[in-house]
C-alpha cells in the first residue's frame, strides 16, 4: 500500500518536474525566436558575411599603381571590360564600344539600372552573360560605374560618371561647386522626406538613424549604388523614393549621399 502510494506521487512529480523543462524550452525557443527576428540581416556580421561586403575595397591595385577606388572609367574599360565590349571584340549579346545600334536600348535601361547590371551581373533575354563587375571583384562600385558611363558615352550615351575622390583633396578646383550642389539638395530633400523616419530621435522601427554612425556602418558596407537602388525602388519596410513618387533618381541620390556622409560615410 505504502509503495504504491509513493510510487504514484514518484511518478506525478516526474510528469510536473518534465512538463515544466519542456515549458522552459518552449519558451526559450520562443524567445529566441522573437528576438532573432529583430535583427535586420545587413547587420549579419559572421566572418564571411563581413568578407563578402569589404572585398572589394580590402584588395590593394590594379597594377598600374592607381589605389583601389580611384581608378578611371577608361583604365577599367582597358583593363577589364574590353575583353568582351571592345569594338572589334564578338561576344555573343555583348553590346560594343563606338557601336552605337548596339547601345541604344542599354542607354534607354538609364544609368542606375546599367550600373547595377554591371555591378550584380545580367544575364540576357537570349542566353548573354555579363559577370558581376565583369569578373574582376577587385572593383569598386564607382569603379564599375565609371566604367559603364565611359563605354556609353562613346557610343551615344551621356551619363555623368562619379567623380574620382583623390584622398583630402578631392573637394577642390572645378568640381567643388557641383559637390556643394548636391549636397545642398540632399540636405533639402532629407529635411523635407527622409527625416521622418531617418532623423536622428526618430522611433520608426529598423531605419539607419543619421549621425548614429553604427547604425549606417553595415548599410554603407553594401556600397553606394546598392543603397541608392534600395532607396530609390524601395527595400523592407523602407518605402520606395520614401515615399514620394515624384522624386528624381538624383534626389533620392542626393538624400542617401547626405545622410550617409553625416553617419560616417564617404559616398
Ligand atoms: C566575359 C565577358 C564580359 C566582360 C568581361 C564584361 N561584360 Fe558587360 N556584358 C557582357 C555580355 C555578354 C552582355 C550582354 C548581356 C545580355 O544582355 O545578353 C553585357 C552587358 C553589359 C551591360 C548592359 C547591361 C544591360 O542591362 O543591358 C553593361 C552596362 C555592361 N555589360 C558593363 C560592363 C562593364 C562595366 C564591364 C567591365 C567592368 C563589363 N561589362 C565586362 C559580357 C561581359
Ligand atoms: C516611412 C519611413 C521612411 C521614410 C520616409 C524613408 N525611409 Fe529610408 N528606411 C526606412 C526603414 C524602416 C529602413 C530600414 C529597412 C530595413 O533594413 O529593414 C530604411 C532604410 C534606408 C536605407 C538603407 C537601405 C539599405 O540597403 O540598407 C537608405 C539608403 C534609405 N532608407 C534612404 C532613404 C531616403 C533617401 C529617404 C528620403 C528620400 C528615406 N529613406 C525615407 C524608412 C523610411
Amino acid at each position: 500500500m505504502n509503495t504504491t502510494t509513493t510510487s504514484i506521487k514518484g511518478s506525478a512529480l516526474t510528469t510536473f518536474i518534465g512538463g515544466l523543462a519542456v515549458l522552459l524550452i518552449v519558451l526559450f525557443l520562443l524567445v529566441k525566436l522573437a528576438t532573432t527576428g529583430y535583427s535586420s540581416e545587413v547587420a549579419d556580421m559572421t566572418p564571411s558575411a563581413v568578407e563578402t561586403r569589404i572585398q572589394p575595397v580590402g584588395r590593394l591595385q590594379m597594377g598600374d599603381g592607381t589605389p583601389v577606388g580611384e581608378r578611371e572609367g577608361v583604365q577599367v574599360f582597358n583593363k577589364v571590360c574590353i575583353q568582351c565590349h571592345g569594338a572589334d571584340v564578338n561576344v555573343a549579346f555583348a553590346p560594343k564600344i563606338t557601336h552605337n545600334a548596339e547601345w541604344t536600348a542599354r542607354i534607354a535601361k538609364g544609368f542606375d539600372t546599367l550600373v547595377n547590371h554591371a555591378v550584380n551581373g545580367f544575364n540576357g533575354p537570349d542566353g548573354g552573360q555579363m559577370p558581376a563587375r565583369g569578373g574582376d571583384t577587385s572593383l569598386t562600385d564607382d569603379e564599375v560605374a565609371r566604367a559603364v558611363a565611359y563605354m556609353a558615352n562613346q557610343s551615344g550615351g551621356n551619363f555623368t560618371a562619379p567623380a574620382v575622390q583623390k584622398g583630402d583633396a578631392a573637394a577642390s578646383g572645378a568640381s567643388a561647386p557641383a559637390g556643394q550642389g548636391a549636397a545642398a539638395n540632399g540636405e533639402a530633400v532629407f529635411n523635407k522626406l527622409c527625416i521622418a523616419c531617418h532623423a536622428a530621435n526618430s522611433a520608426f522601427p529598423n531605419s539607419p538613424k543619421i549621425t548614429h554612425n553604427d547604425d549606417w556602418a553595415p548599410r554603407l558596407a553594401q556600397g553606394r549604388a546598392t543603397l541608392v537602388q534600395h532607396a530609390i525602388q524601395g527595400f523592407k519596410t523602407m518605402p520606395a523614393r520614401g515615399g514620394d513618387a515624384n522624386l528624381s533618381d538624383a534626389d533620392v541620390e542626393a538624400a542617401v549621399v547626405y545622410m550617409a556622409n553625416q553617419s560616417g560615410g564617404k559616398l
